[in-house]
């Protein structure tokens, strides 16, 4: 109809749980109005099903009563958890070291931004890290993905009061490319910019980043980013990549941290925020 707004995309779209209360109806609308996707009606059918009526959408939000789900049409599905924050998070509170919290030089009371917030499982530790008087942001190219992950933090109860706490305090402050968010901060508005772009080889032991891969952007990340995050850093950039990628030296950096594992490394930038 003339003059009437429709949802802008045709990828994705909404709906809920089989038989869904009038409640959950109006929470996936309220999803669907701010992903500009269209809202489905779910009744009693089949998400093959919807897909088939969709044609183009090769992805569904399903809003269900206890959480949010990312679903294909080949099955695969993501739902919000916290990934490896539950295992680091232990190690820091028993005393260790986190190599991400010292690569980027943590300290009480920082601004974090966390440019590829992911499961944000990194943006927590950064989190405990920064503790309470601390603040952490975190950006999310793909929408959907940053809508399911935002409300997880808010929601998901673990069986570990301080992971519960420290989820709480992260923050999804853009829905799109971090380049769109960078330009738009002013110089020195964090301490710290992190970035983990996905590597290019798939680890052995990552399984349960699957899902974050299917859903994921896999686009690099561009100088022009990095350039922007320095801006915005006072003290450090920080980029995770593989030890034995060409990804840190071609992004003219050769400061690292390097894991025990000898996989990961973190490379380090300083910031030019404090100097305008
Ligand atoms: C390897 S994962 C990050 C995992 C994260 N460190 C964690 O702890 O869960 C990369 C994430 O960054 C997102 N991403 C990729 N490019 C991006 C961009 N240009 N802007 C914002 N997010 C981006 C991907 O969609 C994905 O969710």
């Amino acid at each position: 109809m003339q003059g009437m707004s429709q949802p802008a995309r045709t990828d994705l779209f909404v709906t809920t749980s089989l038989e869904p209360s009038s409640e959950l109806e109006a929470r996936a609308r309220g999803f669907a109005r701010e992903l500009g996707a269209p809202y489905v009606g779910r009744g009693d059918l089949g998400l093959p099903r919807l897909f088939r009526a969709h044609p183009g959408a090769h992805r569904a939000l399903l809003v269900q009563t206890n959480r949010l789900l990312l679903a294909m049409p080949g099955g695969t599905e993501l739902f919000y958890h916290p990934n490896m924050a539950f295992l680091r998070l232990g190690n820091l509170l028993r005393g260790g070291r986190d190599l991400l919290v010292d690569a980027a030089g943590l300290r009480p009371g920082d601004r974090v931004l966390d440019a590829t917030l992911g499961y944000a499982a990194e943006a927590i530790l950064c989190a405990y890290a920064v503790g309470t008087e601390g603040v952490v942001h975190g950006v999310e190219a793909v929408p959907e993905l940053g809508v399911v992950v935002r409300e997880g933090l808010q929601s998901v109860v673990t069986d570990h009061r301080v992971l519960n706490e420290t989820m709480r305090r992260v923050q999804v402050v853009h829905l799109g490319h971090h380049l769109e968010y960078l330009r738009a901060c002013a110089a020195g508005s964090y301490d710290v910019v992190c970035f983990d772009p996905f590597f290019e080889e798939i680890l052995p032991d990552s399984e349960t980043f699957a899902p974050l891969r299917a859903f994921g952007d896999h686009a690099p990340l561009l100088p022009d980013a990095l350039a922007e995050a320095r801006r915005v850093a006072r003290r450090r950039v920080v980029v995770k990549a593989m030890r034995w990628s060409p990804l840190l030296a071609d992004l003219g950096i050769t400061e690292r941290f390097d894991s025990k594992s000898g996989k990961v490394t973190y490379g380090v930038l300083g910031g030019t925020g404090d100097k305008g």
